[in-house]
């Protein structure tokens, strides 16, 4: 019997098709996504789903499944997915790592590059009809040049951002479980064994942990309250890595002197959020890895994750492999 598959947004195109070769697809057409009611009545109906990164998989969807095996997020991200749970239910989860770190890290770059150099204030400044005369002072900028660059987590996308801030002529630090010789090597990065060390010294902290318990809230108060009153924070990975309201208060206070937030806590982040007016915040709507090609690309990994599996058993990546064994 053909195998029904449910697709959690009609947005990579290509990949629908290619499922559409193999299986029964079913695809919920709209930008939001699924009320959890829907995922339920899919789990129930459905061999498999590819899902996106805001779509819960939690013991509600998880306990609903009669026949659902895989459940493949376009993302490298899972912190949306009760991965134990579904390991003991005997459910694969499928993401897409190796695509979108490049992708990412330009980013992540942008973002360092908007906010020291003050890029998207100084634009806005000129779509509000504010440019009168010659006058830079309004917008005098940090250097990204000969500052230090903090990152936290130096995994794919981290590493990538330190490719490209070594290339600016930035000291990179970063702190991480373990250490990365490799790295350190090739680039000259060092490793700041505690964190705190790593916070008091970076003019700009680029946040690349995954979200879990280990992390969340991982940049709070006490974090914040380290960093250098002229240092910036970058957030490209998940809003709950960082204590919101802590840092609302730090940027307030000039605790901190701003932040680029690609992920929010919750997203989108309300609009009279008071981060969202601040001068020197940047929030954009969790797009780091998002150019076109790299959406594709991971949206087609996806859809690889389900017909592997169901044609040869394998997977391209898998979050829990022993149950492929
Ligand atoms: C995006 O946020 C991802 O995890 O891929």
């Amino acid at each position: 019997m053909t195998k029904k598959i449910f697709v959690t947004r009609p947005i990579v195109p290509d990949a629908i098709d290619k499922l559409k070769s193999f299986f029964q697809v079913e695809v919920w057409n709209e930008t939001t996504p699924p009320p959890k009611s829907v995922l339920i009545e899919k789990s129930v109906e459905c061999d498999a789903f590819m899902i996106e990164a805001n779509d819960p998989i939690d013991s509600d969807v998880i306990n609903a499944a009669k026949n659902l095996k895989i459940v493949s997020t376009r993302a490298v991200g899972y912190d949306n997915i009760d991965l134990s749970y579904a390991t003991s239910k005997g459910i694969l989860i499928g993401n897409t790592p190796g695509i979108l770190h490049e992708s990412c890290a330009d980013f992540a770059m942008g973002l360092i590059l908007t906010l020291g150099r003050r890029i998207s204030y100084s634009h806005y400044n000129v779509l509000k009809g504010n440019w009168k005369v010659f006058d830079q002072t309004p917008y005098l900028g940090n250097d990204i040049h000969g500052k230090t660059l903090g990152l936290l987590g130096v995994g794919m996308i981290g590493s990538a951002v330190a490719k490209r801030a070594s290339g600016f002529n930035m000291k990179i630090i970063y702190h991480s479980r373990s250490r990365k010789i490799d790295l350190e090597n090739q680039l000259g990065l060092i490793w700041k064994s505690s964190l705190d060390d790593m916070l008091q010294e970076a003019d700009y902290v680029s946040v690349h942990v995954p979200l879990n318990d280990d992390t969340k809230k991982i940049i709070g108060k006490r974090e914040l309250d380290l960093m250098k009153s002229d240092s910036f924070l970058i957030n490209t990975s998940r809003g709950g890595t960082i204590d919101q309201l802590a840092l609302t208060n730090a940027l307030k206070t000039h605790q901190i002197s701003g932040a680029a937030l690609d992920v929010t806590d919750p997203e989108p982040i309300a609009h009279d959020d008071p981060l969202v007016s601040m001068e020197n915040v940047i929030i954009t709507p969790h797009i780091s890895s998002a150019s076109a090609a790299t959406l594709r690309n991971m949206g087609i990994m996806a859809a690889d994750n389900i017909i592997n599996f169901f044609t040869e058993g394998k997977m391209l990546a898998c979050l829990n492999p022993e149950l492929l064994s």
